[in-house]
């Protein structure tokens, strides 16, 4: 290979490296993670604390601004938001348009774009107070549109949220208030609830963290980044693994829940089938969110009596997988997909919600690191290439090929 073909714009050399395995695309203070030893931390704090300590709202206010907040910054960041939680009637006519099988993520995803239509002032941000307008304006409407999508597929009327309520409840009561019904408030739910959204909510450069860095990078606008971040998420790769997981677990069950033909059939390289929830880029030891999610899904169903079979197969499945040479030798552990779609399920979850249920969670993470590119006025993401296409070729006259 010619060098010269290879130089940089910047003097470097350009380097090839398929799916960024091993290339840094910015210097961030967000997320520590070590994927040796199975340590994340949020701005310093770790997961396993702040699961344990702090709500979702507070870990939001930490990812984003880099300081957890006092009693009067959570005041009025929460005031904030219960002000902006209004989303504008006309979105519901273009929700109207949707057919109502829609996945849900391309839904979300589509409305958070048109987001941008009724709120204009949200997209040229550069000032950290026009910034902070945008931010808290979508940690109000985002859990607003989930609800919508998920009700919208139940032919459920499209409410509003109970601004008296704390976030996770008001997100919950979106989701699960009847016509007609009382709706009974459960702590152990949003408990449950919270914990999941804050494991969820940051994890350094992962695809669509990526994703949403480089789009903002072209100064698109927040709400235009996240909605490309919802569709990256979507993947089975990414997010949607853990729709693939339950899927797959339900799939084990009805085929008599044997468990070893599908560890075969995951390490047989002719057949395409991957054991979903397991395997990650960066953990190679163990996942530590998948640690705590784990105990809580154990928890879950027992404080709420439910007994799930395919809880039962999940860990079935992960103890043969655990054991085998297979998966030992490629350090493939359950990453935190594996037992999130249970507790989600024991919560009364449908599956094709769960990937929305960890983009409501990624949220503050998405808004912390679209921030810190624009705040640290990032250049425009433009990785380069190695080109292996034809050399220089005369035209052809159609008649003539
Ligand atoms: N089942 C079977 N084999 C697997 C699995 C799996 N789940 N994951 C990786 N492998 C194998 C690969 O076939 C490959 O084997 P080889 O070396 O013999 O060719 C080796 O392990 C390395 O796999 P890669 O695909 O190169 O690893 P990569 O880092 O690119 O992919 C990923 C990571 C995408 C998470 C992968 O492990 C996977 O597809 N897992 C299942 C989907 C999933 O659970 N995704 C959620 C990730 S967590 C998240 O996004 C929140």
């Amino acid at each position: 290979i010619d060098i010269k073909t290879l130089r940089g714009v910047t003097g470097g050399i350009t380097t090839i490296d398929p799916g960024y395995k091993n290339t840094g695309s910015c210097e961030s203070g967000i997320t520590f993670l070590d994927g040796e030893k199975g340590i994340l931390r949020y701005r310093g704090y770790s997961i396993e604390e702040l699961a344990e300590k702090a709500d979702f709202l507070e870990v939001a206010y930490l990812l984003i601004f880099g300081e957890l907040p006092t009693k009067s910054e959570l005041e009025k960041f929460d005031r904030d938001i219960k002000e902006e939680s209004h989303v504008d009637e006309d979105m519901k006519k273009i929700l109207d348009g949707f057919p109502k099988s829609a996945h849900p993520m391309g839904v979300l995803s589509s409305l958070t774009n048109a987001l941008i239509a009724f709120n204009p002032g949200s997209v040229d941000v550069d000032s950290e107070e026009e910034m902070y307008n945008a931010i808290v304006k979508i940690l109000a409407k985002f859990p607003v549109l989930a609800a919508w999508t998920m009700r919208k597929r139940k032919s459920l009327p499209l409410d509003y949220g109970d601004n008296s309520l704390g976030y996770v409840e008001n997100l919950h009561k979106m989701m699960f208030a009847r016509p007609n019904k009382s709706y009974e408030p459960n702590k152990l739910v949003y408990d449950a609830l919270d914990k999941l959204l804050i494991l969820h909510a940051d994890h350094e450069q992962n695809c669509s963290t990526s994703t949403v860095r480089i789009v903002g990078s072209s100064h698109a606008g927040l709400f235009a980044s996240l909605s490309a971040g919802i569709s990256a998420l979507w993947g089975p790769l990414h997010g949607g693994a853990n729709q693939a997981v339950i899927e797959m677990l339900e799939a084990i069950k009805a085929d008599g829940g044997d468990t070893a033909k599908y560890i075969a059939k995951a390490k047989d390289k002719s057949d395409p089938f991957r054991l979903m929830g397991f395997g990650h880029r960066v953990y190679k030891n163990f996942d530590p969110r998948a640690k705590i999610i784990k105990k809580s899904a154990e928890e879950v169903l027992g404080d709420l009596g439910i007994e799930d079979p395919v809880l039962d197969i999940a860990k079935g499945l992960a103890k043969v997988a655990l054991e085998d040479e297979y998966f030992v030798q490629r350090k493939l552990y359950p990453n935190v997909d594996f037992y999130s779609g249970i507790i989600y399920r024991a919560l009364g979850i449908p599956t094709e919600m769960f990937t929305v249920m960890f983009a409501l969670g990624r949220l503050p993470g998405w808004i912390a690191q679209w921030k810190e590119m624009r705040l640290r006025k990032e250049p425009i993401g433009r990785p380069r290439q190695i080109y292996i296409g034809e050399n220089s070729r005369s035209f052809v006259e159609l008649e003539n090929r």
